[in-house]
C-alpha cells in the first residue's frame, strides 16, 4: 500500500472538528483532560529546573534516569519493563509501527477510542472490530470470536476503563483475553490509562501479576496525573515487544522533553498526595455532574459511576438516530453545547453521544442545562 493510500483512509477526529467552527460562548463537554491545576510540585519543578542562563539539553533516548528510575519505582518493574514515550499516543503510535504492517490485521473494540483505527491505518494494516459487553465492559467470548476470523491478526487492544464508556475489564475477562493472545502470538496492548483516575475502587490490571509475555500496558501522566500538556506516557511490560517500539519512537521523536521530565518526576516523588487531589477533584466533577444530570434529565435513567474517568455514554434520543452527527452539530450550533457523537469511535456508537465531565463544574452544570431540551423529545 503506498503512504498516499494509507493516509487516504484517516480523517481528522471528529472530537477536534466538534471544537473546530464552534459558535462563541459554546460550553464544552467534548474534550478528555482534566481541568484541576497541575500538581504544585511539577509547576514548581519546571520554574526552577529551567531559569535564565540553564542549558536544556537533549537527553537519553529511553528518557532521563530519574525519570526512569522514579516511574521504575512507582510502577514497581524494573526499567528494562518500560518505555518512556511522549504520551500514551507516542508510544501506541510506535507499537502500532513496530507490531503491525500492510495487510496484517488488529484488533481494536467499537466502540473505543478514535485512534485505534486511524494508527493501524497509518501501519497499512486493517483494524477488525471486535464487540464489547452490552454493559460495556470487555468481553473475552466477542474478542476471541473475533479473532477467530482473523487470518493476519498481529496486535490488539483493549482499553479499560474505557474511552468513551467508562467501562471496565474483569479479572477473568484479562485472564482469557491475555492467555488466547499469547497462545496465537498476537501482542497485547492494555490501555489503561484511565485506571488511576477513579472514584471507587481501582480496577484489574492486565500485569497485577507481573510482566507477561507479548503484553504490554499503557499509562500516562494525562489523566490521574493531572498533567496532560506535558506529553509524558509509557509503556509497560515484555521487553521484547518493547525493543522495536523504542526504536520507532527515537526515530519520531529522539527523546521526550527535558522540562516534562522534570515535572513528571516531580509528579511521582509526591505521587500519592498527587492521586488523592484528583480523586477529590473527580469527585466534585462527578457530584456536580450527576445532581445536574438528574435535575435536568430526569426522565432518563440516572448516570452510572463509571469504572475511571470522566465520560458518560449516552443514548441518543430517538431524533438523533436517523443523522447523529448533524444531531450533535445542531445542539452545538444552536444549543451551544459540545458532546461527541459516539459514531466518532466506531459504528457501534452510533446510537450514542459522549460527554465529559472532566471540565470545570460550572461548564457542567450550564452544558447539561443547554442539552436538556434536545433530549427530551
Ligand atoms: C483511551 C486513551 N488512550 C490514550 C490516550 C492518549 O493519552 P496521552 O497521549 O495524553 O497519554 C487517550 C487520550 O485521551 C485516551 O483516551
Amino acid at each position: 500500500m503506498t503512504p498516499a493510500a494509507r493516509l487516504a483512509t484517516v480523517s481528522p477526529s471528529i472530537i477536534r472538528a466538534m471544537g473546530q467552527g464552534a459558535p462563541e460562548g459554546c460550553v464544552s463537554l467534548g474534550l478528555g483532560e482534566p481541568s484541576w491545576p497541575l500538581p504544585a510540585s511539577a509547576s514548581r519543578a519546571l520554574a526552577k529546573a529551567y531559569g535564565e542562563g540553564s542549558t536544556c539539553p537533549y537527553g537519553p533516548n529511553a528518557g532521563t534516569p530519574e525519570l526512569r528510575r522514579a516511574l521504575s519505582a512507582w510502577l514497581g518493574s524494573p526499567e528494562d519493563t518500560l518505555m518512556l514515550a511522549a504520551g500514551s499516543q507516542a508510544a501506541l503510535f510506535a507499537l502500532f509501527q513496530a507490531w503491525a504492517g500492510d495487510g496484517d490485521e488488529v484488533l481494536v473494540p467499537d466502540p473505543g477510542f478514535v485512534t485505534y483505527p486511524v494508527l493501524a491505518a497509518m501501519a497499512g494494516a486493517k483494524a477488525l472490530a471486535y464487540e464489547l459487553a452490552d454493559d460495556g465492559s470487555l468481553d473475552a467470548e466477542r474478542f476471541i470470536a473475533t479473532l477467530d476470523k482473523a487470518t493476519r491478526a498481529k496486535l490488539a487492544v483493549i482499553n479499560h476503563p474505557a474511552n468513551p464508556t467508562g467501562v471496565g475489564a474483569s479479572a477473568d475477562a484479562l485472564a482469557k483475553v491475555a492467555r488466547i493472545c499469547q497462545d496465537r502470538g498476537v501482542v497485547l496492548v492494555s490501555d489503561e490509562v484511565y485506571r488511576d483516575l477513579y472514584l471507587e475502587n481501582r480496577h484489574p490490571g492486565i500485569l497485577d501479576d507481573g510482566v507477561r509475555r507479548g503484553i504490554v500496558a499503557l499509562g500516562s501522566m494525562s489523566k490521574a496525573f493531572a498533567a496532560p500538556g506535558l506529553r509524558v506516557g509509557w509503556a509497560l511490560g515484555d521487553p521484547d515487544v518493547l525493543a522495536p517500539a523504542r526504536l520507532v519512537h527515537n526515530a519520531m521523536t529522539s527523546c521526550l522533553s527535558r522540562p516534562a521530565q522534570a515535572a513528571a518526576v516531580a509528579i511521582l516523588d509526591e505521587a500519592q498526595a498527587v492521586l488523592d487531589e484528583s480523586r477529590r477533584q473527580l469527585r466534585l466533577r462527578w457530584d456536580t455532574f450527576d445532581a445536574s444530570y438528574r435535575k435536568m434529565l430526569s426522565f432518563l435513567p440516572p448516570p452510572v459511576i463509571p469504572a475511571g474517568g470522566f465520560y458518560h455514554w449516552m443514548p441518543l434520543p430517538r431524533e438523533g438516530l436517523s443523522d447523529p452527527v448533524g444531531f450533535c452539530m445542531r445542539v452545538r450550533d444552536v444549543g451551544h453545547v459540545i458532546v461527541v457523537p459516539g459514531v466518532a469511535f466506531g459504528a457501534r456508537g452510533a446510537a450514542f453521544a459522549r460527554l465529559s465531565w472532566g471540565g470545570f463544574p460550572e461548564d457542567t452544570i450550564e452544558g447539561i442545562t443547554r442539552l436538556a431540551p434536545y433530549w427530551r423529545t
